[in-house]
């Protein structure tokens, strides 16, 4: 499905959430401060956006991995490292979140932006992404979720689930149907404190959370 979409998922997403994707992989990288010359590592890349921010916030003083078990998204990443010209350390490489080619504690942080959804053992993908963090980094998950006030609520949710899908579809022009699964993938993932519970059960202690635009996405920080 992944695959299959690639080639747009970009143009997609910016459109279909109003440009809000970019706000709050922004806000994200602003809230875990990534520190110079500390490996960071982003699993389920996609395209590589949240990778490419931690790239600029550190103005390429530190090692950026994204990783993703999808090629031909890894593909688009690695077009947009070309295309902006990095020649510093960020690289993207073939990965599975639920067995990362890593080391125990190496990465000062461990992030997912809309990917732990779809990985599917949610846990054995956060102990993963703990495993490889270092003691006393952070492991964050951003991730939509729905807004708990009305009115807003109601009008979200009827955007999200009748009518993003068919904007999805048809300007994604094939007849997968990913843009369905995602208010549906969205519907049954924990959100709140329940996905912070998971994360202390995979091993991190001190997980905050942060909803973002009234809930539409959540930020969860754990701390291992
Ligand atoms: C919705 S995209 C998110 C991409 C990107 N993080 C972003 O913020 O736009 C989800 C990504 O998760 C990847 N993915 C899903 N399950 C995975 C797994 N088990 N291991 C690695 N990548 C996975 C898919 O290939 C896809 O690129």
């Amino acid at each position: 499905m992944f695959g299959e979409i690639a080639p747009k998922y970009d143009r997609l997403n910016h459109l279909l959430s109003l440009q809000t994707d970019r706000y709050w992989r922004w806000r994200t990288v602003r809230k875990l401060d990534p520190q110079p010359h500390e490996p960071i590592l982003d699993v389920c890349t996609g395209t590589g956006d949240l990778a490419l921010a931690f790239y600029r916030a550190t103005r390429g003083s530190a090692p950026i991995v994204g990783s993703d078990f999808c090629p031909e998204m890894l593909e688009i990443a690695n077009q947009k490292r070309d295309r902006l010209g990095i020649s510093g350390d960020l690289t993207f490489l073939e990965a599975d979140a639920q067995d990362l080619p890593f080391p125990d504690d190496y990465f000062q942080i461990v992030s997912v932006a809309f990917g732990l959804r779809n990985v599917a053992d949610t846990d054995r993908g956060l102990r993963e992404m703990t495993r490889v963090c270092q003691p006393g980094g952070k492991v964050a998950v951003l991730e939509f979720s729905m807004p708990t006030w009305q009115p807003f609520r109601g009008i979200y949710s009827f955007y999200f689930r009748r009518i993003l899908p068919k904007i999805g579809q048809w300007l994604a022009r094939n007849s997968s149907s990913a843009y369905s699964y995602l208010p549906e993938s969205v519907g049954e993932f924990p959100s709140g404190e329940a996905l912070a519970v998971r994360m202390r059960e995979a091993g991190l202690r001190v997980v905050n959370y942060y909803p973002l635009t009234m809930g539409v996405a959540t930020l969860y920080v754990g701390e291992k």
